[in-house]
């Protein structure tokens, strides 16, 4: 049956999908086995942008959109969390229509209402572009491996915070710079405090942990930080000198009492995944009980990238081929508990006097390494224990993930 498409916003995101359509449309169809048609569009201004849009029929509010079209599947690239964006695609779901959408910060807040709507109207959420842009994460967790219990996820899932952290490693240009790059190379979000603060990266891992656990969605308890000033770059060029490198990087894994959900700066080592991860490219490592590590490294953002994930989304609703929006129904997320950072135990750097902190590691009973003067590195302690140890004292704690 032929499928009629409509979508929403026609930015970065939106544009590429339309292109990509247009230009892979016979290769999509023998795909899917099934042909489809794009019917209408939505933006703000009618403006020109490069692209032949005069076969669709435009509307400048999505809604509208919704109220007088009757597609088969609509698409939300506009992002925003609240407002219009929320109302469009409950209008879609509650028209029992297929919602394919790229808004991670949408779903990290109303996941789970939005998915009982589509329950109740027997729509469906696709939402595979909302992370890591291009790779499949959603597919290697939801269906590849489906038959697994998930120990761990370990993620770079913000492209241009890991591209700013790159370029200013690599580059030593100013963070500024980089991020005025990284906004027109259009990988950025409309808001790139979004990115640099660490929302973007949280709102991704609390999405892939419930899916992966079972769990609702723990954005609103997890805990996040931001890229700002967490290294000088004289510290970055240290931690170089003894094999680290800076990274955003997610971390979800289910403890005896709870489970560890955060996204933080850390140092990784140079020669391990994380740390061969650079410029605008994501990576996820998902443990599997059965399988072990399975590692996805792609593009993680960027118009065509991203338009590659949604096509693929595009082929699995063309064949009908539908998996639960949160692998589970939305009645058995289990509720969770989400433990606070200073649970966490493992590795962290210090950069600091070494005249001052030698003596406190000694009182304490903590071993350190250190190749490079004023640079340590301690294994295996619980992260109250080490603020402790070093309230008051003037230093910076980098924490270290080993992936
Ligand atoms: P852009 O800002 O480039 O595009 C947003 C589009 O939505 C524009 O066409 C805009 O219209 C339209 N729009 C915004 N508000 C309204 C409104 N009130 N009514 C009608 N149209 C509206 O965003 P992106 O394409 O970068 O991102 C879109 C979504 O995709 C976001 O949720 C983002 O998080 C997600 N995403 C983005 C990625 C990327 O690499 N950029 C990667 C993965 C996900 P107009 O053009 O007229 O202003
Ligand atoms: N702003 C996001 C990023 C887009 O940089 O990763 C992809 O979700």
């Amino acid at each position: 049956m032929n499928k009629k498409i409509a979508i929403a916003g026609l930015g970065t995101v939106g544009l590429s999908l339309v292109k990509k359509l247009v230009e892979k449309k016979e290769i999509i169809q023998q795909r899917s086995n099934n042909s489809f048609d794009i019917i209408a569009v939505s933006a703000r201004s009618k403006k020109s942008r490069g692209v032949d849009l005069s076969n669709y029929e435009f509307f400048d509010n999505p809604v509208e959109m919704v109220k007088n079209t009757d597609a088969d599947i609509y698409l939300e690239l506009m992002g925003g969390t609240n407002g219009l964006t929320l109302d469009y695609v409950k209008n879609v779901l509650k028209k029992g229509k297929v919602l394919i959408t790229a808004n991670k910060a949408m779903l990290a807040s109303y996941g789970e209402q939005l998915s009982e709507l589509a329950d109740e109207n027997n729509a469906k959420i696709l939402f595979e572009s909302s992370i890591g842009g291009g790779i499949p994460c959603l597919k290697t967790l939801r269906e590849g491996m489906v038959g697994n219990n998930i120990n761990a996820i370990y993620g770079i899932l913000n492209g241009t915070c890991n591209y700013i952290l790159t370029t200013v490693q690599e580059t030593g240009k100013s963070f500024a710079d980089v991020l005025s790059e990284a906004q027109k190379l259009g990988y950025a979000e409309a808001d790139p405090t979004f990115d640099v603060e660490g929302y973007d990266a949280g709102q991704k891992l609390s999405l892939m942990a419930s899916i992966g656990f079972g769990i609702k969605i723990p954005y609103d308890e997890m805990y996040f930080e931001g890229i700002l000033d967490f290294m000088t770059n004289e510290q970055i060029k240290s931690a170089e000198k003894i094999g680290y490198s800076p990274r955003l990087i997610g971390v979800a894994k289910p403890q005896s009492d709870g489970y560890l959900i955060y996204t933080v700066p850390a140092l990784v080592p140079v020669d391990k995944t994380m740390g061969n991860i650079k410029g605008v490219v994501n990576g996820c490592i998902i443990n599997g009980d059965m399988v072990g590590d399975i590692i996805s490294i792609g593009a993680g953002a960027g118009g065509d990238a991203t338009a590659s994930a949604i096509i693929s989304d595009i082929v699995d609703s063309l064949k009908n081929n539908y998996t639960m929006t949160f692998n589970t129904s939305t009645k058995n997320l289990k509720s969770a508990k989400i433990l606070p950072i200073t649970e966490r135990i493992g590795k962290y750097c210090i950069f600091g006097d070494e005249n001052i902190l030698k003596p406190k590691f000694g009182d304490n009973d903590i071993k350190y390494l250190n190749s490079v003067k004023d640079v340590f590195v301690i294994e295996n302690i619980k992260e109250e224990k080490i603020n402790s140890v070093l309230n008051g004292i003037n230093c910076n704690l980098v924490r270290i993930e080993d992936c």
